[in-house]
């Protein structure tokens, strides 16, 4: 028997056909064959395999049918034969972009169900960190020395003896060293120059004004080492804002007017300040700033009439020093001492925000208890 695949192999003459027709009911059957296969299309390769097995250029059926059927037919049949051909061609191609077509929507639809958020399963709680009191200290700070024209800057934890020590006037033999010396870097034979883990943030002060001509307006927020003894109001590692303020005309006023500002806005209204002297090798006059003790209201006596365990009964708590710019200092950045002024202070952050928070041990704040961290989300 001769099949249908056969049969586009072979003449026309060799089927026995003669007569246009008798050519309708064979372009039929080709065309049932052709509707069967493109059923049997289900994805994309077996898609390729039946376009390839029709259109093929080589040896595709339609190719078969005109090399065989239409080239070598008679003159009475060939006019026939090209018109059912033709339409043949257009059926065959309609029908196999057709099937592409539906085979890849078919494709995506099943991707869209394969990947589907089932929306009703529970999620992953992940639970929701928060800053550090100490980071969120610094923030309100920054947040109220920026609003009266400061900026933020920041430098290195590891420092020359130069920057730290040197550069703020304080030489090599000079006392005020004993308090600070702190942690040096072990380093290879032949390095250039010691280095150090900061003892304060006013290096920055030096930095800044070797960067910077006056006007000069910045806040330094940062971490400090020293080797002190672990207690309740010590770390060897702690926290400070350095602020410098240097123009051709800040006077002492300047400078007692902005302390006060930020105290009133950190602590409320209500808190009273107070200067007295102190003494730094880089700041000359030089102050401690005390504001009236915020947990006995400036009193000195508790609750129930005993003595105030915050501020041992002195009514007042040291906050900081500070001062006017040393003159000395300005040598140091090429600055002419006599044509600027200015002043700086450094602020210990952690008791700070012991103070302010009710805070009784420094150390709580690098235990990394989260039971600290969820009182101040
Ligand atoms: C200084 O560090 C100066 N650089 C401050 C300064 C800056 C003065 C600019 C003048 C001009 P002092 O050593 O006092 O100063 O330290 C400043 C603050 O750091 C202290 O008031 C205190 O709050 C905090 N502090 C000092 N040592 C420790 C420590 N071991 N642990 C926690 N806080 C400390």
């Amino acid at each position: 028997m001769t099949t249908q695949e056969n049969k586009t192999a072979k003449p026309l003459v060799h089927l026995g056909i003669t007569r246009p027709e008798e050519l309708s009911a064979l372009f039929a059957d080709l065309r049932g064959r052709f509707d069967a296969d493109c059923a049997c299309a289900h994805d994309e390769t077996s898609w390729k395999q039946f376009r390839d097995a029709w259109l093929g250029r080589k040896s595709g059926v339609l190719t078969q049918v005109t090399d065989n059927w239409l080239k070598p037919a008679t003159l009475e049949l060939k006019r026939a034969v090209g018109a059912a051909l033709n339409e043949l061609r257009a059926h065959v191609e309609s029908q196999v972009e057709a099937r592409r077509l539906a085979i890849e929507s078919g494709a995506e639809e099943s991707a869209l169900l394969r990947e589907r958020i089932d929306l009703s399963l529970p999620g992953v709680h992940r639970p929701i960190g928060s800053h550090h009191l100490i980071r969120q200290v610094f923030q309100e700070i920054e947040d109220i020395f920026v609003s009266i024209g400061f900026s933020v800057v920041e430098g290195p934890e590891i420092e020359t003896p130069y920057y730290n020590f040197e550069a703020l006037n304080i030489p090599e033999f000079h006392p005020v060293r004993d308090d600070m010396d702190t942690f040096y870097l072990e380093l290879p034979k032949g390095a250039k120059t010691p280095l150090l883990l900061r003892t304060h943030t006013s290096p920055m002060q030096i930095r800044t004004m070797e960067k910077q001509k006056p006007p000069v307006r910045v806040i330094v927020p940062g971490k400090v080492y020293r080797r002190d003894n672990p207690d309740a109001t010590h770390s060897f590692a702690f926290h400070q804002i350095e602020g410098l303020a240097v123009d051709t005309d800040i006077t002492f006023c300047d400078f007692t007017g902005t302390i006060e500002y930020f105290v009133e806005q950190f602590f409320g209204p209500g808190v009273k300040t107070r200067f007295r002297p102190s003494y730094f090798p880089f700041t000359e006059p030089s102050v401690e700033f005390d504001v009236s003790c915020p947990f006995c209201g400036g009193t000195g006596t508790a609750a129930g009439g005993a003595i105030c365990s915050k501020c041992k009964g002195a009514a007042w708590i040291e906050l900081f020093g500070a001062g006017m710019v040393d003159p000395a200092v300005y040598g140091f950045v090429n600055y002419e001492a006599k044509k600027v002024s200015g002043f700086a202070f450094g602020i210990g952050i952690d008791r700070l925000a012991m103070l302010k928070y009710g805070i009784d041990d420094i150390q709580v704040f690098f235990q990394n208890d989260v039971r600290l961290l969820r009182q101040f989300p």
